[in-house]
């Protein structure tokens, strides 16, 4: 049965307090991040969002979204599973079909942006990346750790996206498709900047890191 509260989550009211000011804290309400006033441990703190992004499925940063520019329609954007994080090394990986319109628009423009955010936390992350397919040894591990379940997906005999005069049209071939491996294509996200926006009563934080200057800063938020 739906109750006021129901309705009031459908109509968009939220916790979510974007007004500059800070206000007075409430007792009871979330603890304040430990990284609060610290540039470099908000930039960790991303980063250990984004390592559990990987492993915990529950998270809300295991489905961020990428964004590409198109050739002729400007940006758009997907969301992805969230497949690998190398903090050391600034980078992040997802999987996808060779066939699909974000590995053309890649291969144009390289440079591509993901968001995620956690509501829990109150945090935004928004990534300048540059999206490579990645081949060799790391494109084996890759496939090597797929699961039957998600090799299902490379195995469509069609392109991803292509016209369909019925929606039971879609075939899939696995012995055509090698398992499902020709169609498959790791991408790796090297991350070039990160903007941090922490939403918090007392105030919220923003900052920016750009890994290619080895910089950062505070902005406003
Ligand atoms: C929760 C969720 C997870 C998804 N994960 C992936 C993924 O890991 N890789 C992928 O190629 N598409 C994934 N998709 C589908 C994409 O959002 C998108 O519809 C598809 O890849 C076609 O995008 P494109 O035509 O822009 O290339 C996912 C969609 C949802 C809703």
């Amino acid at each position: 049965m739906e109750t006021r509260q129901d309705w009031s989550i459908l109509l968009g009211m939220s916790d979510v307090n974007f007004d500059q000011k800070p206000e007075t804290p409430k007792r009871g309400g979330p603890p304040i991040l430990s990284c609060y006033d610290d540039l470099a441990a908000s930039c960790a703190y991303g980063w250990s969002m984004l390592e559990r992004g990987v492993k915990d499925r529950k998270s809300p940063f295991h489905t961020p979204s990428v964004a590409t520019i198109t050739a002729n329609r400007g940006p758009t954007i997907r969301t992805i599973v969230l497949r690998g994080c190398d903090t050391e090394a600034r980078n992040l990986r997802f999987h996808t079909d060779t066939r699909s319109g974000k590995i053309a628009e890649l291969q144009a423009n390289p440079q591509g942006a993901m968001h995620f955010y956690d509501a829990a936390t109150k945090v935004q992350l928004r990534l300048g990346v540059r999206l490579e397919m990645l081949s060799g040894a790391e494109y084996d591990a890759a496939w090597q750790a797929t699961q039957p379940m998600s090799r299902e997906c490379y195995q469509v005999t069609q392109a991803p996206g292509s016209p369909l005069a019925s929606p039971q049209d879609v075939g899939f071939d696995a012995q055509a498709t090698r398992d499902g491996e020709d169609h498959f294509v790791p991408v790796r996200a090297q991350v070039e900047t990160m903007e941090w926006l922490y939403l918090a009563a007392r105030g919220h934080r923003r900052a920016h890191f750009d890994f290619t200057q080895d910089t950062m800063e505070w902005l406003v938020p």
